[in-house]
Formats: structure tokens, sequence, C-alpha cells
């Protein structure tokens, strides 16, 4: 299929403002390789843009409350700059009433997609132009993976690499799978293709993306799994770490353990979101383990990579759980000790299970807990940070800090963040770094 260069060729301008996951951002990647093939320029400047994409996320209320919120800013945009188009796209459109509200709401939103279509783009904006007519194109389950589409990546040195797409647990808080579909695997050659291709022209970090990358080949026609795409990541020349997000406990198996063990371009980081340290909550959540299995893995993992990274999602406020619950989760964080966590308060989301359940926890039960968990949390993740303190890593340069220019940011195999001093021009190389100091998130260097 032609996607790219066939609508026109004028330079025109646009914005892309992204909202929730890697996933996302690395669609937005996808779609601004889209419009750059139609001509269209990247700009920072809202006032001189031609469109402006908004891909937004669903997962918790507050994402969707942003959205209408920078939506309701543009109106004013929008009335001085009447040839302005307005794109919303992503998960949260793929829900319908989300779709309603701003349909309803924001007349000034011209063209409506979701995260099965992107492909379609340039026939949206071509539809929009020749009737102008709001344009709502909504495909609700893509079971085809478009291989066609390439992407505009932020970082020459490390890039994002769908595996696979959309999620089949149905953990009942959960937007997930109603905003990205089935599970579907794509084929480890296409995989290993884009990879070849992004290390010959420099790359030497990928992160592979999947909801769920552990079941990683179920859909695929032969027994491949996570880990034998893992093995032939490892052998591709050029790159250097392997990265992958997101993993789940229930399908957590050895063989990925030992993965850990023989490949030596995994990084020793585990993002293994555990939710909530109550058996009982674990059960309502549907998702398939229980706090000793979690420990289990965990003891595994330590046992075959002692110095691993360990992180995690928890959730807040789930319906139903009670003081005895929750304080069942902070157990769980001081036995487990996480280097760092991403913490939620539950948000209810129409469609999901869970909304419907009863013993909804009131907002200031919910925020109190919410900051025991972080009071927990932070003085454990410094205490790992300071296990760090003399040592010298290997960072692989990002960027320059935001704060100070003569600062550069990077990251550990591990992926914790590191702050030290030096020229950019060393963006994208790898460093030897000694730590000299440790705080909750960051840690601060001297490169040696
Ligand atoms: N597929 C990934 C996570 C995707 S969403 C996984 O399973 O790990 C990222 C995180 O958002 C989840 O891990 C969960 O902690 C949180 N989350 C999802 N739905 C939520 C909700 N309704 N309220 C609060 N947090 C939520
Ligand atoms: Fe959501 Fe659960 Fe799927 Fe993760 S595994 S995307 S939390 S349904
Ligand atoms: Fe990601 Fe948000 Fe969609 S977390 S998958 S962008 S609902």
């Amino acid at each position: 299929m032609k996607i790219r260069g066939s609508v026109y060729f004028i330079m025109k301008k646009y914005l892309i403002q992204t909202y929730g996951c890697q996933m996302n951002e690395h669609d937005s990647e996808k779609i601004s390789w889209i419009l750059e093939g139609m001509g269209y320029q990247l700009t920072d400047d809202r006032e001189e843009c031609d469109l402006i994409i908004f891909n937004t996320c669903a997962v918790r209320k507050s994402a969707e409350d942003r959205v209408y919120g920078q939506l309701g800013e543009l109106k004013d945009l929008k009335r001085r700059n009447p040839n302005l188009i307005l794109a919303v796209c992503g998960c949260m459109m793929q829900r319908e009433e989300a779709r309603e509200v701003v349909l309803k709401k924001f007349r000034q939103v011209d063209i409506i997609f979701g995260t099965n279509n992107i492909h379609k783009m340039p026939q949206l904006i071509t539809r929009h132009l020749e009737t102008g007519q709001t344009i709502v194109d909504i495909l609700e389950e893509n079971r085809e993976i478009e291989e066609d589409i390439n992407a505009n990546r932020k970082y020459s040195y490390k890039a994002f690499v769908n595996i696979m797409y959309g999620c089949n647990n149905f953990c009942t808080y959960c937007i997930v799978p109603y905003a990205r579909g089935r599970e579907r695997s794509r084929e480890p050659e296409n995989i290993i293709k884009e990879i070849k291709n992004l290390a010959e022209n420099g790359c030497k970090e990928v992160t592979l993306l999947g909801q769920n990358v552990n079941s990683y080949g179920k859909t695929l026609d032969r027994d491949y799994r996570f880990s034998d795409l893992l093995r032939d990541v490892n052998q591709i020349d050029g790159i250097e770490r392997i990265r992958f997000m997101t993993s789940h406990p229930k399908d957590l198996s050895g063989d990925l353990i030992n993965a850990y063990t023989t490949l030596n371009k995994l990084c020793k980081h585990l993002h293994l979101p555990i939710q909530s340290g109550s058996d009982k909550i674990l059960k309502m959540m549907n998702r398939k383990y229980n706090i000793d299995d979690y420990l289990k893995i965990i003891d595994k993992i330590r046992n075959a990579v002692p110095d691993i990274v360990i992180t995690t999602d928890i959730i807040v406020g789930f319906p139903g759980e009670t003081e005895e619950d929750f304080n069942e989760t902070l157990d769980l964080v001081k036995r487990v000790k996480y280097d760092a966590a991403y913490t939620f308060l539950y948000s209810i989301r129409e469609g999901t299970k869970a909304a419907q359940m009863k013993g909804q926890v009131p907002d200031d039960v919910k925020h109190e807990r919410f900051q025991k968990l972080l009071d927990t949390l932070y003085p454990i993740g410094l205490e790992q940070n300071e296990k760090l303190l003399g040592k010298v890593v290997e960072v692989l340069v990002e960027e320059v800090s935001k704060n100070d220019e003569e600062m550069l940011n990077g990251r550990t195999d591990s992926g914790k963040l590191v702050h030290f001093k030096g020229n950019k021009d060393i963006i994208g190389t790898f460093v030897n770094v000694k730590i000299d100091n440790a705080k909750t998130f960051t840690l601060e260097g001297t490169i040696c």
C-alpha cells in the first residue's frame, strides 16, 4: 500500500502533542514519518501550524481531562487561523464516549481517527480538505499489521520497536484492551529487519514494545517465543543494549530469566508490574498470579542476576481495597525493595469490569494511601541508588540536561538516570561515569 507521498507537496507545518505510554510515543513517530512524506515540516510553534494532532491516552481520567483542557485552549487559535486542521487520534478516540464528547464540545476538531488506522491519515486529510467536513474514521479492530509504515525517530542512537500490538489480559481496571484491540505479534523477520536497519544507521539501543511481551509469539504460526526473539536481536551487530516494556508476572517464564544470564546485550532491568500487594485485590483485578508466585519470580531473578534493577507499577484505591489490603502493598514494597515504581490512583474507566464493582474507595482515602506509598517507596529507592556510590558505571549519553547546558543526561544499563558534566559531542556514545552522589530518582557523577 502506498502510504506516503500520495497527497500534496507544499511546505506545511505540523505539530503532534503526545500523551500516554511509549506505544503512543512511537505511534507519533510513525505519524510524523507519514506527514513528512506528505511534505509537512515539524514546528514547535502552534501559531504557525497548518496541522495539529493530539495523540491521546485513555488509561486514566486525568489523561483524558488534560486533552479536553488543551482542545479547549485551541478554540481561539482556530478562530484566528481557520485553515488550521485539528486532528485527534490515539487510544481515547477508540472509546465511543470520548469521541462523542469531542464531537459535541469541541467543534473545532476536523479529523478523528484511532490507533488502528494511522496509515489512512493522508486520505483523511485529503477528504477533509476536499469536503470541509469533520471526518471520523475508526477501525474497531485490525488483525492486519501494517508493515509499510516507517518512523521518524526522535533519537538516532536509541529506538522503540513494536513487537506486538493489543492486549488479551483484560485486567478489570484497564481500558487498554478496548483501546488497542486483541493481541497480535509481528513476524520475527520483520522485527529483525527493522532492527538491522536501525543498527546500520547508528542505533545502539532498542526497546521492544508490547503490552505483555512475555506472551510474544502466541499468534504466530510456529513455536517462536519472546526469548527466541531476544536471542536473535542479541546477534545483531551494532545493537549494544536491548530493553523491553512491559512484562506480565503471570507469563514470566524460566527462559526469560535464563536470557538475562546468557544474552550479553539484555539490560539488567526488569519492569514487573505488581499492581497490588493483596491476593484478594489481585484476584479482583484478574491479574492471574498471587503474591507468592510474584515473590518466587523475584527471588529466582535476583539469584540469577544479583544486581538486576527491579521496578513496578502500583495502583492505589482499587474498589474493595481495605486498609489491610493496602498495608499488604506496603509490606510487599519493603520486601521487594523496588528501585522505582510508577504509582497511580485508581481511576474509574467506563466499560471495564472494575467500574461496576462495589466498594469504590473515596478520593481522600486514596490520596492518603498514595502519600503513604510514596513515603515508603522513596527511601527504598534512595537506598538502592546509594549502593552505586563510588562505583563506575557505563552510561549511554542521551541528551543535554534541560536545566543546565553544561550537564548531560545518560542511562546505565539498568535504566538509571545519571547527570554529569560533559560536551554535547559525546551524545549517543558510551562513557564511564563515577557516581559521586545518589538521589531518590537520579544519580550524579563524573566522567572518568
Ligand atoms: N501493559 C502494561 C501496562 C499498561 S498501562 C502492563 O500490564 O504492565 C500502565 C499502567 O497504568 C498499569 O500497569 C497500571 O498500573 C496503570 N493503570 C491502568 N489502568 C488504570 C486505572 N484505571 N487506574 C489507575 N491506573 C491504571
Ligand atoms: Fe492493561 Fe492488564 Fe493489558 Fe497491561 S496487561 S495493558 S494492565 S489489561
Ligand atoms: Fe498507552 Fe494510554 Fe493507550 S497508556 S496504550 S496511550 S491508553
